[in-house]
């Protein structure tokens, strides 16, 4: 018997919101986790080039496995396919690694904090690389993005400059990888999950050569001997952690950006900053100046007003 059922309006409505609601707390859980893990390893291994390495070689290596063994769909891609994706490679690779010093370098929080500010970056780039321009309610709110993050910048405990350059530099890499995803997505084949994956192979043969120039297997293997010894082999499964974390949070937000409209995504991706600024400032006992939280809410709620003011 093949019975029909339509679905009214307002159920469909509901469903869909669920289903969002869903990919929301599950694309935050496994980012706060993925946050802690990369932090606990970057405490004991001080190697991020590797460990960003080691982020998308697993997310590589998952999504090979899946493909071979079928579970997921193989993509169907061709040449032009890859040649656009090459720039939103370069720019994921360049902004996750820069992230990646960053945490090395500063509290987590504080990377979340400065990275709370790239909707600041993507108006000032569209503007002058595209010449986009906006409505001056959407310029008014980058007074508080901007401010709220110099303010909580100025008044960091334990500011270092690497640590603040590498937030700003992921900041401008996303924007751009954004950019040049939304081409590259455009009329695609090939769905959100295999779209990430395919960026994971593309920016790990682009990463390798450059983890090894800048750090390389001498240093790595120095480290790793006291990172083992320091906290016993519960060492080995912290960095398994923060690779898997790493490849399902990016999965699952892509998979997201497949349902919801860019603007739903960005407002997702800053209540994801809030959650995880919030986490490891207790997990970590981050020490926290209230002028510095001032600085960190009203950065956030500047990242509000600007997605309202897009809307
Ligand atoms: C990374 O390592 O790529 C960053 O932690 C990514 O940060 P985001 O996904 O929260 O922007």
């Amino acid at each position: 018997l093949d019975v029909n059922i339509e679905l009214p309006k307002s159920s469909e409505a509901a469903t869909q919101r669920v289903k969002i609601s869903i990919y929301f707390a599950t694309w935050w859980a496994l980012n706060v986790v993925f946050n802690i893990y990369n932090k606990k390893v970057l405490n004991a291994y001080p190697f991020p080039w590797l460990t960003s390495t080691l982020s998308l070689a697993t997310g590589s290596l998952i999504m090979l496995v899946s493909w071979v063994t079928r579970i997921a769909e193989f993509p169907k891609t061709d040449l032009e396919f890859w040649k656009n994706l090459f720039p939103v490679a370069v720019a994921h690779t360049i902004g996750h690694v820069a992230a990646t010093v960053s945490m090395s370098k500063v509290a987590v929080s504080f990377t979340h904090i400065i990275k709370s500010g790239e909707p600041a970056f993507s108006v000032l780039v569209s503007r002058f690389f595209l010449g986009e321009t906006f409505p001056l309610p959407v310029y008014l709110s980058l007074v508080p993005i901007i401010g709220g993050c110099a303010l909580s910048a100025a008044t960091e405990l334990n500011f270092n400059m690497t640590g603040f350059m590498g937030a700003m530099i992921s900041n401008l890499a996303f924007v751009f990888r954004n950019i040049f995803s939304k081409k590259g997505m455009k009329g695609k084949s090939v769905s959100g999950m295999n779209y990430y994956a395919c960026l994971s192979i593309m920016s790990l043969l682009i990463l390798t050569p450059f983890a090894i120039a800048m750090e390389g297997p001498q240093m790595w293997a120095v480290g790793w001997q006291n990172a083992l010894s320091q906290i016993g082999p519960n060492f080995v499964w912290w960095v398994a952690a923060q690779s898997i974390f790493y490849h399902l949070y990016n999965q699952v937000s892509y998979m997201s950006l497949d349902e919801i409209s860019p603007l739903t995504f960005s407002i997702g991706n800053t209540m994801k900053r809030i959650s995880v600024i919030v986490s490891s400032i207790i997990i970590f006992q981050t020490p926290v100046r209230p002028i510095n939280a001032l600085g960190a809410a009203i950065a956030i709620l500047g990242t509000f007003i600007y997605s309202q003011s897009k809307q």
